[in-house]
C-alpha cells in the first residue's frame, strides 16, 4: 500500500469543504461575493448578517441584526472586576483570550443547537467589542464607558475606547478594516476553532482556541509586528537599508507572503488605496515612503507581496490606536468567520485526527530503574 500523502504545515491539502469562503489567486469571495464588491458596498454588520445567516440581509434583517448587537453588548459586571485585576503589560491578545472565556460564565443565550449557537456568535461579536474598549480605558486610567445608541459596530468600538463619536473616516476605515478580516477559508485560526469543535466540544471553546492561533505573528499578529518594523526606521533611505540587510540574512518580513496568495493578497490592495488618501490627507508621506521603502524590493526582487496585515498596520496607526489594539481588532471582526465555520463544522460533522510518521526509537524494552 503507497504511503499515505505528507504535508508539512498541510501545504496544499484538502482538509473539508465550505461554503463560507473562497481563497484563490483570483478571487476572495465571501457566500459568492467577492471582497472588492463587498468592500465597497456594505457594512461589517452585514457581512456578520452574510457569513453567520447564509445571506445579505434586508433593511429589517439588518436591523435586528445591529439591535441583538446593541442587546449583547454590556459586559458582565465580574468581567469588569476581572479586567481590573490583569496586570497592565499583559498583552491585549492575552486578555482577550481569557476575557472570552470568563465572560462564557455569564452566557445568556439558552440551548446549544445552531440557532442558539447563532444568537451565541453575534453575543461573542459584541462581547468582544466592548471587552478591547473596556481594557483600553482602565490601561489608561479611565473607567469603562457603557455602549452609546445608535452607533455602527465600529463606530462603538472607537467610542467606547475614546469617549467620543469618531469621525467619518476613522469609522470607515475601521469598519473597512473589520469587512476585510472576517473571513478567509481554512486558514490556522479558523481551522483551529473547527477542529475544536469536530470533537463536539462548544463554540467559545473553539473561539478561545482560535484567538490562541491568531495572536502569533505568522498569523493575525502580523499586523502588530508589521508596524513594530515601520517604526524603526524614520526615513525611507533607514528602511531601505534595512531590508536589505534582512533580505540578505534571509529574515521573515512580517506582513508579506501568503500561504494561498503568491501574487498578491486582494483585501492588501483594496486596503492599500484607503491608507494612501488617509496618508495624504494626515500629511503622512513620510510613512508611505518608509512604507513603499519595504514593499519594493519585497514585491520587485524578491516577488513577495504583502498581505492584508502590512497595510492594515499603518492604517491603524494613522488612526491613532496603539499597536496592542491591532490584532484584537483582527478578532473583533474574524470571530464571525470562526462562528460561521463552526456551525458549518457542526451540520457535516467528522472528529479531524490526521496522521503522523513516527521518527522516534524503534520498540525496545524498559531498562529497571536501577539500569538507567
Ligand atoms: C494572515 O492563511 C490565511 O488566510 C491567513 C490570513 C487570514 O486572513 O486568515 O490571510 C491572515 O495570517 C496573513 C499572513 C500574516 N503573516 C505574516 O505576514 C508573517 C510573514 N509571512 C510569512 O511568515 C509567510 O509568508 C506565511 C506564514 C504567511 C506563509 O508561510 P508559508 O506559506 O509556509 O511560506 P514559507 O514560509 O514556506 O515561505 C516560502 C518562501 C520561503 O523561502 P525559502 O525558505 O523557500 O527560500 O518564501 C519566503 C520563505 O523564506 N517567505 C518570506 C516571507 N514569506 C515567505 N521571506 C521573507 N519574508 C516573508 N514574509
Amino acid at each position: 500500500m503507497s504511503e499515505p500523502p505528507y504535508s508539512p504545515g498541510l501545504a496544499g491539502v484538502i482538509a473539508g469543504e465550505t461554503t463560507i469562503g473562497c481563497v484563490d489567486q483570483g478571487k476572495l469571495l465571501y457566500r459568492g461575493y467577492t471582497i472588492q464588491d463587498l468592500a465597497e458596498t456594505v457594512c461589517f454588520e452585514e457581512v456578520a448578517h452574510l457569513l453567520l445567516f447564509e445571506s445579505l440581509p434586508n433593511a429589517g434583517e439588518l436591523e435586528t441584526v445591529k439591535q441583538s448587537l446593541a442587546n449583547y453588548r454590556p459586559l458582565p459586571v465580574p468581567l469588569i472586576s476581572a479586567l481590573r485585576a490583569i496586570p497592565n503589560d499583559v498583552p491585549m491578545m492575552d486578555v482577550l483570550r481569557s476575557m472570552v472565556s470568563f465572560t462564557s460564565h455569564f452566557d445568556p443565550i439558552e440551548g446549544h443547537d445552531e440557532a442558539a449557537n447563532r444568537q451565541r456568535a453575534l453575543w461573542l461579536t459584541a462581547q468582544i467589542g466592548g471587552i478591547i474598549a473596556a481594557r483600553y480605558r482602565l490601561l489608561n486610567g479611565q473607567e469603562p464607558l457603557s455602549p452609546k445608541d445608535g452607533l455602527s459596530h465600529a463606530a462603538q468600538i472607537l467610542y467606547q475606547c475614546h469617549g467620543e463619536i469618531p469621525d467619518a473616516l476613522s469609522e470607515e476605515l475601521i469598519d473597512l478594516s473589520l469587512v476585510l478580516y472576517a473571513e478567509h477559508d481554512f486558514n490556522a485560526s479558523t481551522f483551529t476553532g473547527r477542529v475544536i469543535c469536530s470533537t463536539l466540544s462548544d463554540i467559545v471553546s473553539g473561539v478561545t482556541g482560535a484567538i490562541g492561533a491568531l495572536k502569533g505573528p505568522l498569523h493575525g499578529g502580523a499586523n502588530e509586528a508589521a508596524m513594530e518594523m515601520l517604526a524603526r526606521f524614520k526615513s525611507a533611505e533607514e528602511a531601505s537599508s534595512w531590508i536589505t540587510q534582512a533580505l540578505a540574512n534571509k529574515e521573515k518580513v512580517m506582513g508579506f507572503g501568503h500561504r494561498v496568495y503568491k501574487q498578491g493578497d486582494h483585501r492588501a490592495v483594496i486596503l492599500e488605496e484607503k491608507l494612501r488618501k488617509l496618508a495624504a490627507q494626515k500629511g503622512e508621506e513620510t510613512w508611505m515612503a518608509i512604507y513603499d521603502a519595504i514593499k519594493k524590493p519585497m514585491t520587485e526582487e524578491k516577488k513577495i507581496y504583502p498581505n492584508v496585515d502590512y497595510p492594515c498596520g499603518l492604517t491603524y496607526f494613522l488612526l491613532g490606536l496603539p499597536l496592542d489594539l491591532y490584532t484584537p481588532l483582527f478578532v473583533a471582526s474574524r470571530v464571525t468567520g470562526w462562528s460561521a465555520h463552526i456551525l458549518e463544522q457542526a451540520r457535516n460533522n467528522r472528529i479531524y485526527r490526521p496522521l503522523s510518521i513516527y521518527k522516534g526509537p524503534k520498540a525496545r524494552p524498559v531498562p529497571p530503574i536501577s539500569e538507567r
